[in-house]
């Protein structure tokens, strides 16, 4: 089993998906360059056969990116996964991703299908793919909520045509990380030529736990791709978030003992510019890319951060591309903080005494505004107090 985790970005595909988020190739394209630079494994830009513009996009993007494998979805039928295959001609690595649900409920409501058609269908289509490209993903769409034996004969039969990564998408996020876990693994001791493909998670966040259970599909079930997207970018709740699970794995080598490619220092360049692109704010509580998550407010955790960034940060802002932790002045902090901004801001006070002062001229004006920003400071001290 390969110890290194493969990270495939969909944030310009499933991420697309999200109301609102649809992104011109330009965007694209730039938003590409940037997930290079963060040294994704797999960049999935796009679904070639759902439009003009996106097959463009698609195209440009396997045109201009030169390390990351270049992906497109395609529908399990001939003229989807051709167009995905024209798409990505130029690309120096492609992988053509096909899916077709295997759930009870997607197969007689929506595709209305027997079992065998589709088994069939998703045969031919991983056939059809293999002879345009050697890196091909199969994707049982709502395969967390398929019957485990038919599914079982899905993936040993698409295997079996050339599929190199078994994708386990739990579509409407309705897993539980222990239960997400175990599935993958039995998965993997069921389907008798398992070993011969990357498996892969999927997760959506309907219920907030898109991380949890890719995760646990990592450790319990030794799946080895995770799919995400920056910000958590995603259709209704979202997709597993890029920066999150790189960051557990990175901070809990000690647990997951794995390798990942990821440049942190480009996470919240990153995150930023898919923010700005789409609109989508990020929340400021955000884990590793909000605002506030290298953030300290209260007196007791300034003053350890102060003394010792490790009794409150478990990862370095800087590591994840943030400039540096960010203490928040306001009524709680405490006389060491506010010393510290002082020195930052180049201030220098004669004595102990003015420093009593200016602290009480500080609380005093933190009881009146919520937040107090390095300008308040210099104007509550005067500007003669500022040496460079
Ligand atoms: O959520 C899902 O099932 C998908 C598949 C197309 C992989 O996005
Ligand atoms: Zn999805």
């Amino acid at each position: 089993m390969s110890d290194k985790l493969i990270i495939f970005d969909t944030t310009l595909r499933d991420g697309e998906q999200s109301p609102g988020a649809s992104m011109t190739r330009d965007e694209k394209l730039r938003i590409a360059r940037q997930l290079e630079r963060l040294r994704v494994d797999v960049i999935e830009a796009g679904f070639a056969a759902a439009s003009p513009g996106d097959f463009e996009a698609v195209r440009t993007i396997a045109l201009h990116i030169r390390e990351a494998t270049v992906c497109s979805l395609a529908r399990a039928n001939d003229r989807d996964i051709a167009r995905a295959a024209e798409a990505l001609k130029e690309a120096p690595r492609s992988r053509i991703h096909t899916f077709i649900a295997t759930s009870e409920l997607h197969m007689e409501k929506k595709l209305r299908m027997t079992r065998e058609q589709v088994l069939e269908q998703a045969r031919l289509a991983v056939r059809f793919a293999r002879n345009l490209c050697p890196d091909i993903e199969f994707s049982p769409e709502d395969g967390y909520r398929s019957d485990p034996d038919f599914l079982c004969r899905v993936l040993e039969a698409v295997i079996e045509e050339g599929a190199t990564t078994i994708n386990v998408p739990d579509t409407v996020g309705y897993a539980i990380p222990e239960l997400y876990g175990n599935f993958i693994r039995m998965l993997r001791e069921r389907v008798p030529n398992a070993d011969k493909a990357i498996w892969s998670v999927h997760c959506h966040n309907d219920l907030g736990m898109a991380v949890a259970n890719s995760l646990a599909g990592v450790k319990i079930g030794g799946a080895r791709q995770v799919e995400c997207t920056i910000n958590g970018l995603g259709e209704r709740a979202g997709n597993t978030s890029l920066e999150e699970v790189v960051m557990a794995v990175k901070t809990r080598r000690d647990h997951f003992d794995l390798e990942v490619g990821i440049d942190t220092s480009q996470i919240v360049p990153a995150s930023r510019l898919v923010a700005q692109t789409t609109g989508f704010v990020v929340q400021p509580n955000k884990a590793v890319v909000g605002a506030n998550a290298f953030a300290h407010a209260s007196g007791i955790h300034q003053d350890g951060v102060l003394k010792a960034r490790d009794t409150y940060e478990i990862m370095r802002a800087e590591d994840v591309g943030w400039s540096a932790n960010k203490i928040v002045l306001g009524k709680l902090s405490g006389r060491n903080a506010f010393r510290q901004r002082l020195q930052e801001l180049g201030v220098e006070l004669e004595s102990e005494a003015e420093l009593n002062a200016a602290f009480a001229r500080f609380k005093d004006l933190a009881d009146r505004k919520s937040e107090i920003f390095d300008e308040d400071i210099i104007a509550l001290l005067g500007d003669e107090s500022v040496t460079s």
